[in-house]
């Protein structure tokens, strides 16, 4: 059977397997695939009735079982970089799609010069480099096993556009070795990596070096460009509301600046801010929390975005109110002042923001709005500390706000 995501988009399940968000990707129109990391994704995907073809396993080290699962349910294409795992696709799925990943050992600077990459340099983890293509692609031959194509990824929330450049020229390399070792590769997969904040910067830079390396075989036919967003998707789809728990000040500080304490940290939807060039600067509402009172819903909220994630709030007072002072949630703003923000847990580690500029006068019960939060934030959260890891979440429209809207 064909696929039928003509997108060539396959939207990383990682980074947020929200089920509306889920949802929404499935019946958008721009028909999108999906990129799976283990059993439990596969299986959450094909339950949304998404063809096994619309479907990357894109792990290239995976359990045995794990295999055998995505085999019982017909999930072809998986990638792979290593011989362990070529023996184990030839024991359990010998009828596999394998896309061999690779990674450059070498990486241009981006064209001011500067050496800052990825948040999360994938490289580290997978990939086999060039010189050793060779060899294991002649094993798969000898396995018997079907190579259909290359995959890489640059690294999650890469900086360095020129990075895409780098991978897809040795992509080219590559495919040429493995066209000597007797494979023709019809695959090439272009990973992740994307932020809003540069795409088009890097989309800039991905079309021209594929029409560069591989545009003889994309005139041809002879090429399916496929990609696996997962950032760029799903995080403009959230944002988050915390409130302020705690505020120490004057002679309470630890540090010169006035320290406040966050409902949510890095441990549970906030461990963005172990990159802080991933965390978008919040904006502060007013707000009282009414204390003593019966939980009600908020009656407004900051943002048009179509997803909120609301954090669960002191849970020592087993309260979650937010009642706006005078009908309306403002806007805090005017004269600054500098601020530690802190999450909740014991660890010091557990810091939201060092030092910032912030408005003047926070206090208790304020909000805290960080928009784009919904990649890496909810799936990466714990119960650290005792802190439950439930909070709330309204969907404010029928459609969600992803990167693909
Ligand atoms: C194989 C693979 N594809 C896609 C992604 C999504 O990456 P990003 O969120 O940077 O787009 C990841 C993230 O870890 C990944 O490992």
């Amino acid at each position: 059977m064909e696929a039928t995501n003509p997108a060539g988009l396959f939207s990383a399940v990682k980074t947020n397997p929200d089920p509306h968000l889920l949802k929404h990707l499935v019946n958008h129109p721009m028909k999108i695939g999906f990129d799976c990391a283990s059993h439990s994704e596969v299986a959450e995907i094909l339950s949304l009735s998404v063809p096994p073809e619309d479907i990357i396993y894109a792990n290239p080290c995976k359990a045995p079982s794990h295999i055998c699962y995505a085999a019982a349910k017909n999930v072809r294409k998986m990638t792979f970089d290593n011989v362990a795992e070529l023996y184990k696709i030839k024991a359990h799925f010998p009828e596999a799609e394998c896309i061999l990943r690779f990674k450059v050992s070498e990486q241009t600077p981006d064209d001011e010069g500067s050496s800052e990459g990825a948040m999360y340099e994938l490289s580290k983890k997978y990939g086999v480099t060039i010189d050793y293509s060779r060899e294991i692609l002649l094993k798969a031959k000898e396995l018997g096993l079907n190579v259909i194509g290359l995959a890489f990824h640059v690294g999650s929330g890469q900086w360095n556009v020129n990075a895409y450049r780098d991978y897809i020229k040795e992509a080219r390399r590559i495919w040429e070795i493995a066209s000597e070792v007797g494979y023709t590769f019809t695959m090439l997969d272009i990973g992740g990596g994307f932020m809003y904040r540069n795409f088009e910067k890097a989309a800039g830079v991905v079309n021209t070096t594929l029409d560069n390396e591989f545009g003889d075989l994309i005139e041809r036919g002879e090429v399916e460009v496929v990609a696996e967003p997962g950032r760029y998707v799903s995080a403009p789809a959230f944002t988050l509301l915390t409130s302020v728990i705690a505020v120490r000040e004057g002679k309470e500080q630890a540090n010169e600046n006035r320290m406040l304490y966050l409902a949510d940290g890095m441990y549970s939807n906030i461990s963005a801010t172990l990159w802080p060039g991933e965390l978008t600067f919040p904006t502060v509402l007013k707000g009282k929390r009414v204390y003593d009172q019966k939980p009600t819903l908020p009656k407004s909220s900051a943002s048009s975005d179509s997803g909120i994630e609301m954090d669960e709030a002191d849970e020592a007072d087993n309260v979650n109110v937010y009642q706006e002072t005078s009908g309306a949630a403002t806007l805090l703003g005017g004269e600054l002042q500098e601020y530690s923000v802190w999450g909740p847990t014991c660890d010091c580690l557990d810091v939201v923001i060092k030092s910032a500029l912030l408005p003047k006068g926070i206090e208790l019960g304020d909000w805290f709005v960080f928009k784009d939060l919904g990649a890496y934030s909810t799936t990466l959260r714990t119960s650290f500390n005792g802190f439950r890891m439930n909070h709330k979440v309204y969907y404010l429209n029928e459609t969600m706000n992803t990167g693909l809207t």
